[in-house]
């Protein structure tokens, strides 16, 4: 596993108008989208291009095109849609799957409860959308959910990331797979309540509103 903490004046302003309590719903969704995009720059540092002969006014050249199969975006349900128009701004031509994942309080797994995705990923190249990496139990199923349909890899787009996610994605998925994630920032810790500190609350209630 690889991550990648984007370092830019702008991401880190933004994010702070994320983080304030007195940010509204409207503006928490309209700036979760312009964040995704500038996260999007970043996590598509490795999308893969193939050779194109186009012809500018002047003369013929070979230009670069995104290679099929197309990349995949998968937003996690809920809270991963508010991040979906931020990243297909950036790669229009991404297909769209949805994975829907529940944790069970009791047991505290995380498992699957809806999908819609292609049967065969072998070889696409994966784009997930998880606002919140906090204890990384969802993510964790949902990557490997994903390298078990032949995935051959998977980035993992987040606007924030707490340590111990990350030491559990790191713990399950170790430099051999082809894993990485892209966040804004590496918060301090969780709380007893799972929140991220100093975080931004509940992603999915600031997004949506409490339902
Ligand atoms: N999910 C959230 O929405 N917020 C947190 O701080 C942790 C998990």
């Amino acid at each position: 596993m690889r991550l990648h903490v984007a370092d830019h004046p702008l991401i880190a302003h933004k994010l702070s108008v994320l983080r304030s309590k007195d940010t509204d719903s409207p503006t928490f969704r309209r700036l979760a989208e312009e964040l995704v995009t500038l996260l999007a720059y970043e996590a598509t540092r490795d999308v893969r291009v193939e050779p194109k002969q186009i012809q500018t006014p002047v003369t013929e050249m070979t230009g670069v095109a995104i290679s099929s199969p197309r990349p995949l975006v998968v937003p996690i349900l809920r809270a991963g849609l508010g991040m979906l128009e931020g990243m297909t701004r950036l790669i229009p031509t991404a297909e769209v799957g949805f994975l829907g994942m529940v944790r069970d309080e009791q047991t505290l797994e995380a498992t699957t409860y809806a999908e819609r995705l292609p049967d065969d990923l072998s070889g696409r190249q994966i784009f997930v959308l998880d606002p919140m990496l906090a204890t990384g139990g969802t993510l964790a199923v949902a990557i490997q959910f994903l390298l078990d349909r032949g995935a051959r890899d998977v980035v993992a787009v987040c606007l924030l990331a707490a340590p111990e996610g990350v030491r559990l994605i790191e713990h399950k998925f170790d430099a051999r797979a082809n894993v990485t994630i892209v966040t804004a920032a590496l918060d301090e810790r969780l709380d007893e309540n799972g929140y991220i500190v100093p975080g931004l609350g509940d992603a999915g209630d600031r997004l949506y509103g409490v339902v």
